[in-house]
């Protein structure tokens, strides 16, 4: 599978997380990992950190293994982890993880993702591992652009538990694990990285 955005956004992602990831080793996962294109890049350009993806979609995840086994990056098979669930027990085996990393998921899911995220995230990071976010954030309960706010608002017309997140309200999540905020990059598009680490 091909996602057209990711044409777009992958070199800016790469050189955003370049600056965050730059001599980290360790165990990382991915949570909602779509197609597989941009795991399959992380994995070939931050191969001191051994990558887990993750869907639970089913064909999501047989084209993140194909992705990742043209890659030939040795990255392990895509999980089934569903975020709004209780999944710590998912990653049990690689745990504690030193950096958990999510791509536009939140906005695009219920309200119950963004805080299986953290609540996990909170039991199965190593102190200091990060939990980064790539997205479109609202701010200070505003969008960062005309472009957000329509997005936002043809999101909610699909289904009204999604949504553009407010970065305080996850950060508001984030304390309540045991994380805090730690960087809030600008990226192209209107779009965000979004940096916790756990305490
Ligand atoms: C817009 S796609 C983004 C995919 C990829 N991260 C990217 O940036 O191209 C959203 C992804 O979130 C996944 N997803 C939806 N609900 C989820 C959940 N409850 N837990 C984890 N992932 C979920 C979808 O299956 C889909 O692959």
């Amino acid at each position: 599978m091909h996602f057209a955005v990711y044409e777009r956004n992958i070199a800016p992602i790469l050189a955003g997380l370049t600056a965050l990831l730059d001599g980290r080793t360790g165990n990382a996962l991915e949570i909602g990992s779509g197609t597989g294109q941009h795991i399959k890049d992380f994995a070939q350009h931050f191969p001191n950190l051994n990558w887990t993806p993750s869907d639970p979609d089913a064909d999501h995840r047989r084209s993140i293994d194909a992705w990742t086994a043209h890659a030939g990056t040795g990255t392990g098979k895509a999980r089934a982890i569903d975020a709004a669930a209780d999944w710590a027990g998912d990653v049990a085996d690689i745990a504690p993880l030193n950096l958990i990393f999510s791509a536009n998921v939140i906005h695009i899911a219920p309200w119950a993702v963004a805080e299986g995220i953290l609540a996990a995230a909170g039991k199965v990071l190593a102190p200091g591992g990060l939990l980064v976010f790539y997205g479109p954030f609202r701010e200070g309960g505003q969008h960062t652009g005309e472009g957000n706010a329509e997005f936002d608002r043809r999101l909610r017309a699909d289904n009204p538990a999604w949504g553009l997140r407010d970065v305080d309200e996850i950060a508001a999540l984030a304390t309540r694990a045991g994380l805090v905020q730690r960087d809030l990059m600008v990226m192209p598009a209107n779009n965000r990285i979004v940096v916790f680490a756990k305490t």
